[in-house]
């Protein structure tokens, strides 16, 4: 395995948008990502993939308004999570953040999402307050902040 991290293209966005579904249950939708590529000087989106086989491995997005930002979306491909990815990925933002001049990053977490919270603590996050029916289907979101 070589996973490589690159960005997103908009030949990309049909596979984001069935993974987004399949591991998040949710998504931005194909438009919007089309809008978001094009438009949005404040988001980068990348992928995680095989630089041999161009397998895909997993996905972040990133909100960048200098000294903040905000992880949109991370994760990992079931198959290929608990084998360093997504430490990958966040070791990442967190470079690229820092060659941005960023010190704060939030992001939105479900509570019942114990591996991601355990994921997150790990790199430092703690939780600040509770964003009540944050998600489509209501449940509340866990603000998480890493100060760095
Ligand atoms: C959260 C996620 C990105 C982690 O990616 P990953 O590649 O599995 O993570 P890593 O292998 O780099 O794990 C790093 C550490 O995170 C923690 N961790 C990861 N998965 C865990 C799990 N299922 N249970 C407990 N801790 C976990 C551990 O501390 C782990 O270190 P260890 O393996 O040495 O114990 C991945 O589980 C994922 O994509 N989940 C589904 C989508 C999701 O929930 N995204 C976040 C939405 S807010």
């Amino acid at each position: 395995m070589k996973p490589i991290i690159r960005f997103m293209s908009v030949d990309d966005i049909p596979k984001i948008v069935a993974e987004d579904r399949r591991i998040l249950g949710q998504t931005l939708g194909e438009k919007t990502l089309r809008t978001e590529l094009a438009d949005n000087p404040f988001t980068e989106y990348y992928v995680l993939e095989d630089k041999v086989t161009k397998a895909f491995y997993g996905h972040v997005s990133v909100w960048i308004d200098t000294p903040l930002a905000q992880i949109i979306n991370i994760y990992i491909v079931p198959e290929q999570q608990r084998a360093g990815l997504g430490t990958f990925l966040i070791e990442f933002v967190l470079t690229l953040l820092k060659s941005r001049g960023c010190n704060t990053l939030t992001l939105e977490v479900r509570p019942t999402n114990a591996a991601a919270i355990a994921f997150y603590q790990k790199f430092g996050f703690t939780k600040m307050t509770v964003r009540k029916q944050y998600y489509e289907d209501g449940e509340d979101a866990d603000l998480m902040l890493l100060n760095f």
